[in-house]
């Protein structure tokens, strides 16, 4: 997979591909601790060990997907680096519409949904010191061109690949290609106003004020309506006693709308 890549930061040079890695975040840790630069990309043809969100493993199979983890060293405090999740979100629901893949949502924190099911995940790791982020890492994967067989059959029911709503696979060094340009897009957006006026966009691809969620936290799970994303990034969700709580971090499931 050879993207043509024309971005400031995403260069030739700092571009790293391997047909089989445990985990491209995993190795893009390792040349991070190297001290490779900022707009470093790594991509795995496979992975033995994907990993998702919460401990959950990421299915990665050879020659349909895309698995790639960005570098990047922001100047931001550690307790933001979870908003680059978001942003890339915004990146990822960019490339699917430039596409034309018709039906794409977000779904907060970390997912792209197509028809309601899960056509990609981003997984955001860092190191910091303190308060100062050392480096992140933001690793993508996108189920492209498979079908219901090249899932695992637990996931067949909740996951769908984006060319499912094509009339053709799609090429993935030209997704990933897009995905690095809206990419730089949405970050140089970012790191020149914050997260902030980005909600708003964020939350219309997600379509959430009033959707109906079941939030499940570390403490335990309550339903509500999601109201709206905070500047920080946050959820927040009206009860059904009508009590405002903001979800920083949590697994949502979308009931249906409200
Ligand atoms: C999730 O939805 O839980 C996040 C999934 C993230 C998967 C990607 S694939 C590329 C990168 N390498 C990994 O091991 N995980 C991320």
């Amino acid at each position: 997979m050879a993207p043509l890549l024309t971005g400031k930061r995403f260069r030739p040079e700092r571009y790293h591909y391997y047909p089989l890695l445990d985990s491209s975040n995993q190795q893009a840790a390792l040349l991070a601790q190297q001290g490779a630069d900022e707009g470093t990309v790594v991509v795995a043809e496979q992975q033995s060990q994907g990993r998702g969100r919460l401990g959950r493993p990421w299915s990665s199979p050879a020659g349909i997907n895309l698995y790639c983890s960005l570098l990047l060293r922001p100047a931001i405090a550690a307790r933001h680096a979870a908003q680059l999740t978001l942003v890339a979100g915004l990146a990822l629901w960019h490339t699917a519409q430039e596409w034309g893949v018709q039906g794409c949502e977000l779904k907060w924190p970390n997912d792209l949904l197509l028809q309601g099911r899960k056509a990609a995940g981003i997984l955001t790791e860092m190191r910091a010191e303190g308060e100062k982020t050392q480096y992140v890492i933001v690793g993508i994967g996108v189920n492209l061109n498979g079908g219901r067989t090249d899932l695992p059959p637990e996931l067949q029911a909740q996951a769908i690949h984006l060319a499912e709503a094509l009339p053709a696979p799609i090429e993935r060094s030209r997704f990933l290609a897009a995905l690095l340009q809206q990419w730089e897009t949405w970050y140089d957006r970012y790191q020149t106003s914050g997260f902030a006026p980005l909600a708003t966009l964020w939350q219309q691809a997600a379509r959430l004020p009033g959707r109906r969620v079941q939030i499940r936290l570390a403490e335990g799970s309550f339903a509500g309506e999601a109201v709206t994303l905070d500047a920080d990034g946050c959820l927040l969700v009206k009860r059904g006693d009508g009590m405002l709580t903001r979800v920083v971090a949590g697994d949502v499931t979308l009931l249906g709308e409200g």
